[in-house]
C-alpha cells in the first residue's frame, strides 16, 4: 500500500511543478508568479483547498469564502484543453451554487490549438457560466501575463478586470500571428497592453505595478463586496466617529462655479477611514466611481469630477457610470451621488444658441436648465 501512495505523492510533486522548473524560472525571469504563487498570495494563509490537483480551488480572503483559479502559463501557455474546461465549469458551478465570488487570474493564450474544435466547445460552455452567474455573483478577472481568444473573451464578460502594467496583455492573438497574418508589426503593448485598455478601450478596470500589488489589492476589493445578489454588502468595525465633523468640507467646493476642484478629495474625507477604491480611475476620468464605506457598510459612490472636463457627462462617462449602478444595483449596494456640472447646462444652452438661432435660444436654454 505504502508504495502506491508514495507513487501518489510523487505524481502530485511533479503536478505541483507544472510545466516544470525550467518554465518557472522563465516566468520568474519576466517578473510574474507562478499559478500556486499567486494564489498563496490572494488568500488567508492555509486557507486554499486545491480539487482535482489543478490550480483550481476554494479558499478565504478575511475570512469569506471565494472560489479561485489561476491559468498555469507553464503548461501549454495556460491554453484551455477539453478538460481543462471542465476543470473551469466545475468550479464556476460550486460557485454559483455556493453563491460565493469566483476569481480568475488568467495568464494564457487561449484555446490550445492542438485541440482544435474540442477546446473552443469548452469555451462555450464556460462563456454560459458566466453568463448564468452575471449578477448573481461577483466575477472578477485578473489579467497577469500574455491573454489571448477565449482567455479574454471571458474576462470580458465579468464583472471588473483588473491588470498588470507591463507583464499582461489582453487581444485577440498575440503580435507574432499579427505579424504572419497580417504582416504589421505591433508591440504587445500597442495590441493590447494595460496603456490601451485602462484608458481607451476600457475594457480594464485598473491596473497595478506587479503581481503582489494586483493581487493584494483585489484582497481589499472583495472586503468591499458581498458574496451573492442574496447578501448584504459586508460590515467591518468602523473606527470613524459617525458624527465626525470635518469643517474643510465647508471650503472645498469653492463658491465660484468656475472655479475647479478635486471631487475625490471630498469623498475620501467622507468615508470610512478614508479608504476609497476607485474604479477606472484612468477612464472618463470626468467622472469618479468606486466603493467606500459608511459607518462600516459598503456604498457606491458616483460623482461629476469638475478638475476634468468640468465635470460634464459625455458618452464615455455615462457608460462608466451607468455599469458601475448595474452592478450596486445587482448587489443591493447603496449609491451616494455627488452632482456638480455647473457647466454642462451652459455649453448645452450655447450649443442649442448655435444651432437654433437667437430666436429659440431662450426657449431651449431653460429647458435644458430645468432638465439639468
Ligand atoms: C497551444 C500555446 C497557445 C495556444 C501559447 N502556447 N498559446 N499552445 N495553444 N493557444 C504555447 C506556445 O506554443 C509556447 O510553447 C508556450 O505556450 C509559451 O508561448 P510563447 O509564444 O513562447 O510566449 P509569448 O511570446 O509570451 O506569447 C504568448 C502568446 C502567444 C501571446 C499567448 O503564444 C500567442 O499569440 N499564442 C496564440 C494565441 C491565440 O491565437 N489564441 C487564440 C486561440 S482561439 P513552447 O513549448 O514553444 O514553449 C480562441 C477562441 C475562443 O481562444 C473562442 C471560443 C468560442
Amino acid at each position: 500500500m505504502k508504495h502506491i501512495f508514495d507513487g501518489l505523492e510523487r505524481r502530485r510533486a511533479s503536478a505541483r511543478l507544472g510545466g516544470g522548473q525550467k518554465r518557472i524560472e522563465a516566468q520568474h525571469a519576466r517578473g510574474k508568479l507562478t499559478a500556486r504563487e499567486r494564489i498563496e498570495l490572494l488568500l488567508d494563509h492555509g486557507s486554499f483547498e486545491e480539487f482535482d490537483m489543478v490550480v483550481t480551488g476554494w479558499g478565504t480572503v478575511n475570512g469569506r469564502a471565494v472560489f479561485v483559479f489561476a491559468k498555469d502559463f507553464t503548461v501549454f501557455g495556460g491554453s484551455l484543453s477539453e478538460t481543462h474546461a471542465q476543470k473551469i465549469t466545475k468550479l464556476q458551478d460550486m460557485a454559483l451554487k455556493n453563491r460565493a465570488p469566483i476569481i480568475g487570474l488568467f495568464d494564457a493564450g487561449g484555446a490550445r490549438i492542438q485541440e482544435g474544435v474540442a477546446a473552443l466547445g469548452g469555451y462555450g460552455e464556460v462563456f454560459q457560466r458566466n453568463v448564468m452567474a452575471s449578477g448573481v455573483i461577483p466575477q472578477i478577472s485578473v489579467i497577469m501575463g500574455p491573454c489571448a481568444g477565449g482567455d479574454v473573451y471571458s474576462p470580458a464578460m465579468t464583472d471588473f478586470i483588473f491588470m498588470v502594467r507591463d507583464t499582461s496583455y489582453m487581444f485577440v492573438t498575440g503580435p507574432d500571428v499579427v505579424k504572419t497574418v497580417t504582416n504589421e508589426t505591433v508591440t504587445a503593448e500597442e495590441l493590447g497592453g494595460a496603456s490601451v485598455h485602462t484608458t481607451k478601450s476600457s475594457i480594464a478596470d485598473r491596473a497595478y505595478d506587479n503581481d503582489v500589488e494586483t493581487l493584494l489589492q483585489m484582497r481589499r476589493l472583495i472586503d468591499f463586496l458581498p458574496s451573492s445578489n442574496q447578501d448584504e454588502p459586508p460590515e467591518w468595525p468602523a473606527f470613524d466617529e459617525v458624527d465626525r465633523l470635518d469643517e474643510s468640507l465647508d471650503t472645498i467646493v469653492p463658491d465660484n462655479p468656475n472655479k475647479p476642484y478635486d471631487i475625490k478629495e471630498l469623498i475620501h474625507k467622507i468615508v470610512d477611514e478614508a479608504d476609497f477604491f476607485e474604479i477606472q480611475d484612468a477612464h472618463a476620468r470626468n467622472i469618479v466611481i468606486g466603493f467606500g464605506r459608511i459607518e462600516g457598510r459598503t456604498v457606491g459612490f458616483v460623482a461629476n469630477q469638475p478638475l476634468v472636463l468640468a465635470g460634464v457627462l459625455d458618452i464615455d462617462a455615462s457608460k462608466k457610470a451607468a455599469r458601475f449602478v448595474r452592478f450596486c444595483d445587482c448587489f443591493n449596494i447603496p449609491i451616494v451621488t455627488f452632482v456638480d456640472v455647473p457647466q454642462a447646462w451652459r455649453e448645452a444652452a450655447v450649443r442649442i444658441r448655435r444651432s437654433d438661432g437667437a430666436e429659440s435660444d431662450g426657449h431651449h436654454a431653460k429647458g435644458v436648465r430645468r432638465r439639468l
